[in-house]
C-alpha cells in the first residue's frame, strides 16, 4: 500500500513512523509513506497558502490552489482521497479494515481555522477521529496510518487483530495476563492456567461480554 500525506507540517510525523510495528511494515515494504508539503505548490510569490475568510470571521482559511495542485500531482486511478476534518464521518475499526484493502491513500491534513469549502470536492471520503477539535489533521492522519498499517497482511500476527476490540461483534477485548501467576495479592484467573481451551474460550467470551456491559453498554445496543 502507498500512503501520501498532504500537510504543511511534515516534521510533525518524524518519530511516529520510525518505531515499532509501522517501522517494521515500512522495512518489509508492506507500506510506503510519503509526505508532501502543499506550500511547495503555492503559486503565490511568497508561498502563501491561506487567507482571511470572505464575509469576515476569525482565523485564516486554507486556499484551494496549493492543495488542488498537490493532490492532483499525486492522484492515479487507484487513489482514494481522504480529508481529515472534525465534520467528517466518525472513524471506526470497520473503516480501518476497508481502507486497509486500498492500494493508494492520499490523506489531506487541514490546519488553522479550516479550509476553503471547494477543497472538499477533491475528497472521496471525509473522516473525523472524534468529536473534538485538534489544531490540524496531522494527528488524525497518524491515527489512520497506524490503525490501517497494523491490518496489512504480514504486519502483525493475524490472530491479534481478529480478536481486536471493535471488530464486527462489537465486544471489548477480554482481559489478558502474563507471568507471574500471583502479583501483589492479585491472582491470574485459574481457568487460564488450566490448559482446557474450551473452558478458556468460554471464559474469555463471558469476560468480553461482562467488560462491554460495564464499560461500553452502547456497543451492545448495536
Ligand atoms: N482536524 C481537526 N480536528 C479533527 C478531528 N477531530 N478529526 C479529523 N480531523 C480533524
Amino acid at each position: 500500500m502507498k500512503i501520501d500525506i498532504v500537510t504543511l507540517f511534515p516534521n510533525m510525523f518524524s518519530g511516529v513512523f520510525e518505531e515499532s510495528i509501522i517501522k517494521r511494515a515500512i522495512d518489509r515494504n508492506l507500506v510506503s509513506i510519503n509526505f508532501h508539503n502543499f506550500r511547495d505548490f503555492s503559486l503565490d510569490p511568497h508561498h502563501k497558502v491561506d487567507d482571511t475568510p470572505y464575509g469576515g470571521g476569525a482565523g485564516m482559511v486554507l486556499m484551494p490552489q496549493p492543495i488542488f495542485d498537490c493532490v492532483e500531482s499525486l492522484k492515479t486511478k487507484d487513489s482514494k482521497v481522504i480529508l481529515l476534518t472534525p465534520s467528517g464521518i466518525p472513524y471506526k475499526q470497520k473503516m480501518a479494515y476497508d481502507l486497509s484493502k486500498e492500494k493508494h491513500l492520499i490523506l489531506i491534513c487541514g490546519h488553522y481555522e479550516g479550509f476553503d469549502e471547494r477543497i472538499r470536492t477533491l475528497a472521496d471520503l471525509e473522516i473525523s477521529i472524534g468529536d473534538y477539535v485538534l489544531t490540524g489533521g496531522e494527528i488524525p492522519a497518524m491515527v489512520l496510518v497506524d490503525s490501517i498499517t497494523r491490518l496489512l497482511k504480514g504486519a502483525i500476527n493475524e490472530r491479534s487483530h481478529i480478536e481486536d476490540s471493535f471488530n464486527d461483534n462489537y465486544l471489548l477485548d477480554y482481559p489478558t495476563y502474563t507471568k507471574p501467576p500471583l502479583f501483589r495479592n492479585m491472582e491470574v484467573p485459574s481457568v487460564l492456567l488450566s490448559g482446557d481451551h474450551q473452558k478458556i474460550d468460554e471464559y474469555r467470551y463471558q469476560e468480553s461480554l461482562r467488560k462491554t456491559k460495564e464499560l461500553r453498554p452502547d456497543l451492545l445496543e448495536k
